[in-house]
């Protein structure tokens, strides 16, 4: 945790406080509050992360405080992740850990919590926000569903193959540790570079994933594949909490197909050990170890979505300068000189192509119409892939655009495969 302490102190009706963690018996208070409110594993997860994460920020964990009792009644944190979209480097937000007190509840106080949050957004030049929250809520705040969260691929055992083979074991397996970090690293990018959006794990976050994850309701397990000469050829993470009663695979480098069978054959014998009746993958569809077990039987029982927040709708846009440009050169509007209106209804964005080159994106206030129209929570799911404009235009009478805007949103919005890898 960085040691820069800027405590926030705002004082709201009713006697409370909304703070930030000002000193150290904070940190501590908050775990307690957030197990009071989630249970044991949220509290070890959330002094893990204020305490060892390297993204952590003591002015990141708010709380509202009740002056009289000097009692926690709410609490949320933000929790900074990198992103890779394509080629172009995004910082988004999460927003975690959001409780209230039952007899304090619907009295405003996340809504005072998440205006503080967008402010710390704003100041700390963050493109997106995400939360894998309650549903419906978080809509009151400017988040809609934009991105795959938990997938929900599900293979019985009796599918997979049984580990009493006669053939020889060809690779071998051991638990990762800090010493393996260099190469998982290595295996943990190659593996994403598949994914259109993705998350940048560097050094400390992997040491903290191996580190400071155990007794967390992020708990997992970390596995090598090791080949007959002891180079480890792949890596696979096991979750030890999450939803379902199956085995979860969270995570996988590239794998060839023996390995895969490999790797199924090791996941069946781990089931039965540990009385899981079946194997979920929280994985995405182009994963190889996915794709093996989909040639197996596993189905997909369904996914729930990260919900996202877009902070600056006109700088994300312009840090998507090089993307967009991209798409448009590989497309019959290469060369475009052309201003492009997004009206979003309650503010609009002008992007101004000259020559193919996106030379000037701006926010221009109101507009009554544009070349493309959009409710403003529905650019997240269309810039970050989720929905396709057709989607969209099916689902809501209010996105509209004609003719050849239609075309060209297809062309800069296109479908995306993201997937987000925790961070802790
Ligand atoms: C969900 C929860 C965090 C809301 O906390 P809260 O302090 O009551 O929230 P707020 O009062 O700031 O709510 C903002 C608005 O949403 C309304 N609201 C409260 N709970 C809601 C819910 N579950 N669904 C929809 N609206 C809700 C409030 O009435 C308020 O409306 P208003 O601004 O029009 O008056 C709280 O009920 C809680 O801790 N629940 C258990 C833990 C949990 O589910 N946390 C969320 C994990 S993602």
């Amino acid at each position: 945790m960085s040691n820069a302490i800027q405590p926030y102190n705002r004082a709201l009706d009713g006697g409370l406080i909304l703070k930030s963690i000002t000193e150290p018996a904070d940190a501590e208070r908050i775990a307690a509050f957030n197990g009071h409110i989630f249970g044991d594993m949220v509290a070890g997860m959330t002094r893990s992360l204020i305490h060892h994460h390297p993204a952590s920020r003591p002015e990141y964990w708010l709380f509202v405080e009740d002056e009289a009792t000097g009692q926690v009644v709410s609490s949320l944190a933000l929790i900074e992740w990198t992103w890779r979209y394509e080629d172009v480097t995004l910082k988004s937000g999460e927003m975690g850990i959001v409780g209230t007190l039952d007899s304090y509840r619907n009295r405003g106080l996340i809504r005072q919590q998440v205006a503080r949050h967008h402010e710390l957004l704003r100041r700390d030049g963050f493109d997106l926000s995400h939360i894998q929250g309650i549903p419906y809520f978080y809509r009151q705040f400017g988040y809609e569903y934009a991105m795959p969260l938990e997938a929900g691929w599900q293979i019985e055992l009796r599918d997979l193959p049984d580990s009493t083979s006669d053939e020889p074991a060809v690779y071998q397996v051991r638990r990762a540790t800090c010493d393996d970090v260099p190469m998982l690293m290595r295996l943990y990018d190659e593996a994403n570079a598949a994914l259109d959006i993705r998350t940048v794990r560097d050094e400390a976050t992997w040491r903290y994933l191996l580190q400071h994850t155990a007794g967390t309701e992020m708990e997992a397990e970390t596995w090598l594949l090791l080949d007959a000469n002891q180079h480890i050829v792949g890596y696979w993470r096991v979750a030890l909490h999450g939803f379902g009663t199956g085995l979860i695979v969270s995570e996988t480098s590239r794998l060839r197909p023996d390995a895969c069978e490999t790797l199924l054959r090791w996941l069946k014998a781990a089931a039965i050990e540990r009385e899981k009746p079946y194997i979920r993958f929280n994985l995405p569809v182009s994963n190889d170890l996915l794709r093996a077990a989909r040639y197996r039987g596993a189905r997909d029982a369904g996914t729930y979505t990260w919900q996202m927040h877009i902070v600056d709708a006109a700088s994300l846009l312009r840090k998507l300068a090089p993307v967009l440009e991209r798409r448009v050169a590989a497309s019959p509007f290469a060369g475009l000189t052309k201003t492009l209106v997004i009206n979003l209804y309650r503010e609009a964005v002008e992007l101004r192509f000259e020559g193919g080159k996106l030379s000037q994106v701006q926010g221009v206030g109101f507009r009554e119409w544009g070349d493309i129209n959009l409710p403003p929570l529905l650019l997240a799911p269309l810039v970050l892939g989720y929905r396709s404009r057709e989607e969209l235009e099916h689902m809501y009478p209010d996105v509209g655009m004609r003719g050849e805007a239609k075309f060209l949103a297809d062309v800069l919005f296109a479908r995306l495969d993201a997937f987000l890898f925790t961070i802790y």
